[in-house]
């Protein structure tokens, strides 16, 4: 029988076995029996990663909606759904229970529905982290539109190509936000980014910084008076299992991002169950993951993995830092938090800063902490369990991606334990691999090599949006029939994993993916330089920070001038998340005898790992590397 609470070693194994050995007749069962369908499915997998094409619960039909709220209407309607704690600490949070979300999900989607949003619709979101932001993707979900949430610290030019990717048709956003102690003019950046968006007709705001904004006749409307009006009453649109849910967009190591699609069924079977077992969550549990709902994490692990439990989740809008380094843990003691899910790069900055933030409030209410986003080193690790999980809550080192939907690989409390820098053993239905250099798998237990998965699990994003071939090329051609997830890793005896961190061209910065090229691009606009290649280089805080090397078209005397039009350029095209922290002016860059950038070499370079370079006699230019050594940052 497939449990859906997994909750020791046992259990652990017997369903890890039955989900490998059958897994049709694996999730099939748990699918079944712990969610509302409308109809069920006429098949429960179907696939060829060589195609690829992917489908589970093929002919099922279902609406995740009822899934996450109404169906917790009957015995849990006043259960708090969503916490929203505020920037400002002095403000009160908000409690919104399951009837309200309901409530306020039906007004969102009706207010939709009448601006002509149908579904298979694409809508827009960039907002903040208030409340509005989770309502309005439940509201899409609710009526069947495809939502894409475009985290609220792009830029205007990165939100128009995300628009523009995907065709939205409706924009949600908000007059301005709060970060701490700034607040930002969301409204504005929208305003120049849709100037390049045609297919945007029209534009919902919501109230909060209320800052005189421009709003535009026959495109803008204020959200609030529209929902006054709205009623309290939406059918939620029946869907196909494998009907598009949203599209979540994620870097590339070249071109455009990528618009990763999930569909509804699997990726609602998947984040459930998840979310169930790794956070190991009960009743009565309060749970905060302090992602943005901009990325997977808040996607699939403040949206729907919690309220699709009937969980509490907490929405915080602000920043670890303010007011000051103790809001984290005020929050925590605050809310009686009992699951704390969070970045590593916040654990490294929150680490450095006196222990009196941590020690003056009262943390014992946690249960289970977690981490996500890029592999955290071992002494954060250490700080992270002594001093916020006082050496008793277990750690989950939580690798997974935005293709993989939800956490693939992860220690799971009272099942088995975590390790420091290990995301350990596999969850129930996942078959990783490490592949070697020549493209076969390794199958000795202690090995290191490429992270493959050998079969789909149910919540593996479908394609790229409106380009299934580069979604073929990027995760299905390095290796037949095998998902590669652009990671290295390593496999201990035991058979658990250490993930060792990207081997493509994407850099992971305070847990954020970044591709070179999209950078690389946005430094070349400026008119001076004539060429720039960017790579990672170990940061105490971040994990990793972009050194820029670059050169330019002239000579160029005021080279402080030079840096900072350099990171505005990137800000306007990406965002700040993008901006390098060290840059180079070279005479040249060591390219191969093809023309193609030796990154390798600049990779070392910049980690002060010069003494080793390899063989550079076969450079179409090797004189310039010296030249880079002497001369590096
Ligand atoms: O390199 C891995 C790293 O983050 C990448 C995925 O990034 P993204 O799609 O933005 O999703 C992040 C949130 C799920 C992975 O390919 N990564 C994620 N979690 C871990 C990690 N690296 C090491 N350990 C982790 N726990």
């Amino acid at each position: 029988m497939a449990n859906y609470s997994i909750t020791n070693n046992e259990l652990y194994h017997e369903n890890y076995k039955q989900a490998s050995n059958n897994p049709k007749q694996f999730w099939g069962e748990l699918a079944k029996e712990n969610f509302l369908w409308k109809k069920p499915w006429d098949s429960v997998l179907d696939f060829d990663f060589s195609i690829p094409k992917i489908s589970w619960f093929d002919g099922a039909q279902l609406n995740i909606t009822e899934n996450c709220i109404d169906r917790h209407l009957k015995t849990n309607a006043n259960k708090t759904a969503i916490i929203f704690e505020p920037n400002d600490s002095n403000s009160s949070s908000e409690q919104i229970s399951y009837k309200d979300l309901h409530e306020r999900v039906n007004k969102f989607a009706n207010v939709l529905k009448s601006r002509g949003i149908k579904k298979g619709d694409r809508v827009c979101i960039y907002l903040p982290m208030i409340p509005e932001l989770a309502v309005s993707v439940l509201a899409c979900a609710r009526i069947g539109a495809i939502h894409s949430v475009v985290f609220a610290g792009f830029s205007s030019i990165a939100l128009a190509t995300r628009i523009n990717d995907c065709d939205c048709r409706l924009l949600i956003t908000s007059d301005g936000s709060y970060r701490g102690k700034k607040t930002i003019d969301l409204k504005g950046i929208v305003d120049e980014a849709l100037e390049s968006c045609p297919s945007v007709k029209n534009v919902l705001v919501a109230k909060r910084i209320h800052s005189d904004i421009n709003m535009k006749e026959g495109r803008d409307q204020w959200l609030q008076p529209l929902l006054d009006d709205a009623s309290i009453q939406c059918t939620p649109v029946v869907m196909d299992a494998e009907d598009p849910l949203f599209i979540l967009y994620t870097s590339g190591s070249t071109g455009q991002p990528k618009g990763m699609v999930h569909t509804t069924a699997g990726y609602m079977v998947y984040t459930a169950y998840t979310f169930k077992n790794v956070f190991q969550y009960k009743t009565d549990d309060i749970y905060w993951c302090t992602a943005d709902i901009g990325w997977i994490t808040g996607h699939s692990y403040i949206v729907y993995g919690p309220l699709l439990n009937g969980a509490t989740t907490v929405m915080f809008e602000g920043v670890p830092s303010y007011p000051d380094y103790g809001r984290f843990w005020e929050i925590v003691e605050k809310h009686k938090v009992s699951q704390f899910y969070t970045a590593p790069t916040a654990i490294r900055a929150l680490a450095k800063q006196d222990l009196s933030f941590v020690t003056s409030y009262d943390i014992s209410s946690l249960k289970v902490i977690g981490t996500v986003g890029e592999p955290i080193n071992e002494e954060a690790w250490q700080w992270y369990h002594k001093h916020i999980g006082q050496n008793r809550c277990p750690i989950v080192d939580t690798w997974w991606q935005t293709e993989t939907g939800g956490i693939l690989i992860s220690p799971m409390p009272n099942c088995y334990e975590g390790k420091p820098t290990y995301a350990t053993l596999p969850f129930v239905g996942v078959q990783p691999v490490l592949m070697d250099e020549n493209g076969h798998e390794i199958l000795e237990s202690k090995a290191e090599g490429r992270l493959c998965i050998k079969y789909p699990w149910p919540s593996i994003a479908r394609t790229i949006w409106g380009n299934h071939k580069r979604y073929e090329d990027t995760y299905f051609s390095a290796y037949k029939n095998y998902y590669f997830t652009g990671d290295g890793a390593l496999r201990e005896e035991n058979g658990h994993y250490r993930i060792t961190g990207r081997v493509d061209d994407v850099i992971i910065v305070s847990g954020h993916n970044l591709g070179t090229a999209p950078i690389e691009d946005a430094i070349n606009e400026h008119d001076q330089v004539a060429e720039s290649a960017i790579v990672g280089f170990a940061h105490p805080i971040k994990g990793n920070a972009l050194y820029g090397y670059i050169t330019l078209k002239n000579e160029y005397s005021n080279q402080t001038e030079l840096q900072s039009e350099i990171n505005q350029l990137i800000t306007t095209h990406i965002g700040p998340i993008a901006k390098l922290d060290k840059m180079q002016f070279t005479n040249g860059l060591p390219k191969t005898r093809s023309g193609k950038i030796m990154r390798r070499i600049l990779r070392k370079i910049a980690n002060k790992d010069s003494s080793n370079l390899g063989d550079i006699s076969t450079l179409l230019n090797p004189e310039v590397v010296e030249d880079i050594i002497k001369n590096s940052l």
